[in-house]
């Protein structure tokens, strides 16, 4: 579905960059098809350079994508949209991954009857091992869904949500890699605090992260029965998660997700 298409990445930061990287790399597009632009235009001809992309201004991205990604923070989008709206077609499809911006308030700002579909990735993204979920707005049907999670799963995962749940899925994948960069910490400096040495520690702590996640994607067990596995009674496993279970570790860790979903939703109404 994306032979011949163009895609043009507008905003060439973390996220736009990983993105440009990906697709490449993936095989999903080639160089000739990927157009780029950035306001910072030494950021820009680094990465073009680097990718072998090509180099556009906002307009003339526009004018020569099939597919467009807006990859600019979400303060930077109204701003920048509303200049361009004149040069946007009907048979574009128009991808947002800016956090809390819904689809309809992108549909408002553009006045066209645009397919705009909205997405939530994730840091990992940064690795190609991302998380994203995306949602369709008013004008979109499921053939640009196919189209997103084309883009997307060259630098991971991809699923599709409704949009009330999009505060959520932010709450989850989107704010997630910050809850597992505290598990590592937390892991380390409880080993040091058990007399190991702190760098010792923390290379333990993320390789063991790494290894169980590695597993939770190649098992076809469940993360619960792959600790049943690993928890025999009376062993240190056991004495481990029942001591966590007993402090209601999944209540705190769920008051911790509810209160990201919150301030997520307060934030899309800013
Ligand atoms: N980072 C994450 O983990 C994450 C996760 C999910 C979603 N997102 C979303 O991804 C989007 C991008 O995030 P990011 O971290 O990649 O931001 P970023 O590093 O700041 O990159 C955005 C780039 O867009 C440029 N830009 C701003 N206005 C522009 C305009 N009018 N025309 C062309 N380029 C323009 C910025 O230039 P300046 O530097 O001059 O502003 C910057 O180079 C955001 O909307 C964010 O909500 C990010």
């Amino acid at each position: 579905m994306l032979r011949g298409k163009k895609i043009g990445i507008i905003g060439t930061g973390n996220m736009g960059k990983a993105l440009a990287r990906g697709l490449l790399q993936a095989n999903v597009i080639t160089r000739e098809h990927l157009l780029l632009s950035d306001r910072k235009a030494e950021r820009l001809s680094t990465l073009v350079e680097e990718l072998g992309a090509v180099s556009a201004s906002n307009e003339e991205l526009i004018a020569g994508c099939d597919v467009i990604i807006l990859a600019v923070k979400p303060q930077d989008m109204e701003s920048m949209l509303t200049p361009l709206r004149p040069l946007f077609r009907t048979e574009q499809l128009l991808i947002s991954i800016a956090a809390g911006l819904r689809t309809d308030r992108l549909e408002r700002c553009l006045q066209t009857e645009i397919p705009v579909v909205r997405v939530m990735p994730n840091l990992p993204v940064l690795v190609r091992s991302g998380a994203s979920a995306y949602c369709l707005g008013h004008y979109a049907s499921w053939p640009h869904g196919v189209v997103t999670s084309l883009i997307f799963s060259a630098v991971g995962l991809v699923v599709e949500v409704a949009e009330e749940q999009m505060d959520s899925v932010t709450a989850l994948s989107g704010t997630g890699p910050a809850y597992v960069f505290l598990l590592a910490e937390a892991m380390a400096e409880a080993g040091a605090r058990e007399g190991l040495p702190e760098e010792i520690a923390g290379y333990l702590a993320v390789q063991t992260i790494l290894g169980a996640a590695q597993m939770m994607t190649q098992s076809d067990d469940s993360p619960s029965t792959l600790r049943a596995h690993v928890t025999s009674p009376g062993g240190t496993t056991a004495a481990a998660i029942n001591r966590l279970e007993q402090q209601d570790f999944r209540q705190i860790f769920y008051n911790g997700v509810r209160a990201a979903r919150t301030r997520s939703a307060e934030l899309s109404q800013e």
